[in-house]
């Protein structure tokens, strides 16, 4: 960078950049809250963050101005500024700003206000709008306008203290009166609009009402600053108000106003409310109460599991509330509060016996905390979410959100836990940050409209704001969709971090339920929580050259399989249980080489050569092609089965050819444990392999030179998995 332009950018971030303004003692900004809301807290925030002036008005003063969604109310906010007024009315340089708060934001300091105040030349500007309300019938005594928006808005306004206290002192009405309707009657009076000297901002120069005039405004990015732009008027807005329905809008802006961050680092202010857990024993740190939900046959339920067991919190501190409505994972539950029950500060189980409905389970986790006055978070997994990251417990509290939830992400979709936006009628809508999020290439804390599968609240909140019957019930709406309305509904921000790796979430489409290890049929649905589970953590080493082992000419020997994919392939054999001799056997060894019978079940017998396919395509293909360069297989194979050996039954194999191109052959189990005896030796090299690892598998050729016989197994049951592939 030119050194010229880089004193220039640092000039322009100390005018307008975080503290840099100097407070100017002639404006000040009024506002009127009744409730620290966090849209309140927002407003607050962006104020301090330009160096504003405020003083709110009505705090903790009940609020009888109607709910904000009526056309009619807002008559306590004319009430309390008049009285505030009063003490400024002879103040002759006093610039007041009058603001709503729980839905407005700052877009940039007290300088340029001031400077677009003054250059509006009147003494008192109203916001805009396209809308005209409470009384449509007042259209006709609204000046016609060439340009720009044409009707005022009552929700910001700025002006000199002595004229804005005219304004206002003729107020009698009562709390729950228009106030719309009071400031609109004055302009639309031409003597008091010119005694007092109103003019409306018709072209946003200060204000930027949302309601009807989304499509105006986007999000410009400029250094580390983020304006809302009005596209319609080309102009910078200073104050934007999501009034109306627009409040989702304004959540929206307010992730990137006026926040000083940039896309590879994330927000520099998102650690604004955070909570250190560093140095708490683990006696100390709070009680929390993780709601788990199986609401559907889910598939690698034990890894999730062993996952909560290792997850970085401690068990003292933890209790369980596990609703599983599935028969299929009955049995799972029952081990694991068995086994591990005790660990927990309590478990309480409600199981498929029980038919309770998902809304109904889910209120029902949630009331436990709620009810408890010592539970401090609530957490609510369900089952297929898949948390790789241990310390996600912390990170969630130290974020110190009434609620936040992690991003997690099918892998490689963009399906995720989180909309950025809603459509009109409340279901799912894209927002323009939506991919940047769930691919992280935008990471930070974001005010979101809708999250699910896995979140954290907190138990105050639960027992204040989020303190009505059941949140996921509803007539119309799904549990999650009626949990997050009744959220929003109630003020609440839901916050989604994506500024760690947390993990992703499982595809439960197709899960069959008919197997014994139903897990080893998703090598296509999920592949990556496949790998996890059944190959072995040293294959991508044997992929790069290392760890192969060659123990006899051009046999090669790597790890394959981990312990649970041999356990679970020989359990679902035994389950199958139809061992033969006869039969196929005339089929598999072609060729005319041999006609050696083997004790066996193939892999389409229980209906998983699809799977064995994919499996050898997509990890025995590459070893092949590493091992053998220049050999390309597509791995087809006639023939793919599992051997059992036993002294009683079928002891060994005597030397044949194996109509192959190739052959894998994977031992299953452990020599010297499980059995004794066992191998597999090369009759023109001589050379034997004689102690076979488990998930190991031998690599050889097939026909012409890998002349071999199976060697005696003497004692118990030994079992590989053998495939003949040709290219
Ligand atoms: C406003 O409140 C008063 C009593 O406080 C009540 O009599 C009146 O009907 C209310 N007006 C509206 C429009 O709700
Ligand atoms: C406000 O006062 C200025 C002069 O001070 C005048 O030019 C302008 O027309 C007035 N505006 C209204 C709406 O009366
Ligand atoms: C993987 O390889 C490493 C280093 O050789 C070894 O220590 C480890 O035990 C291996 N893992 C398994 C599951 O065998
Ligand atoms: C094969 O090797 C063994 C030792 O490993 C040896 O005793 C035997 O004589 C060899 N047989 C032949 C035919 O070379």
């Amino acid at each position: 960078m030119v050194p010229g332009r880089l004193l220039l950018l640092l000039a322009l971030l100390a005018a307008e950049g975080s503290g840099g303004s100097e407070r100017d003692e002639n404006l000040l900004v009024l506002t009127v809250a009744t409730k620290e809301t966090e849209g309140f807290t927002r407003f607050k925030r962006s104020a301090q963050f330009f160096n504003y002036k405020i003083q709110v008005l009505g705090l903790d003063e009940e609020w009888h101005g109607e709910d904000d969604k009526a056309a009619a109310g807002g008559g306590q906010k004319v009430r309390l500024l008049k009285s505030a007024l009063q003490q400024h009315a002879d103040k002759e340089d006093l610039i007041i700003l009058f603001t709503e708060s729980y839905d407005v934001l700052f877009a940039s300091g007290p300088a340029e206000l001031l400077k677009k105040f003054k250059q509006a030349k009147s003494k008192v500007v109203f916001s805009a709008e396209n809308f005209i309300y409470p009384d449509r019938k007042l259209e006709a005594k609204y000046p016609q306008v060439r340009d720009g928006k044409r009707f005022l808005g009552s929700g910001g306004f700025i002006g000199y203290a002595p004229n804005l206290n005219k304004l206002v002192e003729d107020w009698k009405g009562q709390d729950n009166d228009s106030d719309q309707l009071f400031y609109t009657n004055i302009f639309l009076d031409p003597e008091k609009r010119e005694s007092i000297n109103i003019s409306l901002d018709r072209r946003s120069r200060i204000f930027q009402n949302l309601n009807g005039a989304l499509d105006e405004v986007v999000l410009k990015f400029e250094n580390s600053r983020v304006r809302a732009r009005n596209l319609l008027y080309d102009t910078l807005p200073v104050v934007i108000h999501g009034n109306g329905p627009t409040k989702l809008q304004l959540n929206y802006l307010g992730n990137y106003i006026p926040r000083i961050w940039t896309f590879e680092t994330g927000c520099t202010v998102c650690d604004e409310d955070a909570r250190s857990l560093a140095g708490y024993k683990d006696g100390e740190l709070p009680f929390i109460l993780i709601g788990i939900f199986i609401e559907q046959p889910t598939p690698f339920f034990s890894q999730f599991l062993k996952r909560l067991q290792t997850l970085h919190y401690p068990k003292k501190q933890t209790q369980l509330f596990i609703h599983n409505h599935e028969e299929h994972h009955r049995s799972q539950v029952d081990t694991f509060v068995k086994e591990h029950g005790k660990e927990y500060r309590a478990i309480k189980v409600i199981g498929p016996d029980d038919q309770l409905e998902n809304a109904e389970a889910r209120h029902l986790g949630m009331d436990l905390c709620r009810q408890d006055p010592s539970c401090e978070y609530y957490l609510s997994v369900d089952a297929d979410v898949v948390l790789k990251n241990p310390e996600t417990v912390r990170i969630l509290i130290e974020q110190n959100k009434q609620v936040i939830a992690p991003l997690v992400s099918r892998h490689g979709k963009l399906w995720s836990n989180f909309w950025g936006a809603l459509s009109p009628e409340g279901y799912y809508a894209r927002s323009e940050d939506y991919v940047d999020i769930v691919q992280r290439r935008r990471v930070g804390i974001w005010n979101v409209p809708y999250i699910s599968n896995i979140y954290l609240i907190k138990g105050k909140t639960l027992r204040s704001e989020l303190d009505q019957g059941n949140l996921f019930q509803s007539s119309k709406l799904d549990a999650d969709m009626a949990f997050c309305q009744n959220v929003r509904d109630q003020g609440v921000f839901m916050f989604l971090t994506n500024r760690h790796p947390f993990g992703h979430i499982l595809s439960l489409e197709n899960y069959e339920t008919t197997h014994l290890h139903n897990d080893l049929w998703q090598i296509f649905n999920n592949p990556e929580d496949w790998e996890e589970k059944y190959i072995h953590e040293n294959y991508t080493a044997a992929l790069k050259g290392k760890l192969v082992e060659m123990p006899c000419p051009d046999v090669y020997w790597f790890p394959i399989f981990t312990d649970t994919a041999c356990d679970e392939l020989v359990e679902e054999m035994e389950n199958f249980g139809q061992w033969s001799a006869g039969g196929n056997v005339d089929n598999r060894i072609q060729g005319g080489y041999e006609n050696v019978p083997t004790i066996d079940i193939h892999m389409n017998q229980v209906r998983f050569e699809r799977e064995w396919y994919k499996f050898l395509l997509e990890y025995i293909a590459p070893i092949t092609e590493k091992l053998y360069p220049g050999y390309y297989t597509k791995t087809q194979f006639e023939l793919a089965f599992v051997v059992r050996y036993r002294p009683d039954e079928q002891p060994s194999l005597v030397p044949h050819h194996d109509a192959s191109t190739f052959t894998i052959n994977i031992a299953l189990n452990r020599v010297g444990i499980d059995y004794e005896g066992g191998g597999c030796r090369f009759l023109r090299y001589n050379c034997s392999v004689r102690a076979p690892r488990k998930g190991w598998t031998l690599m050889h050729p097939g026909r012409l030179t890998h002349y071999h016989e199976g060697l005696p197994t003497t004692k118990g049951t030994r079992y590989i998995a053998v495939s003949f592939l040709d290219p």
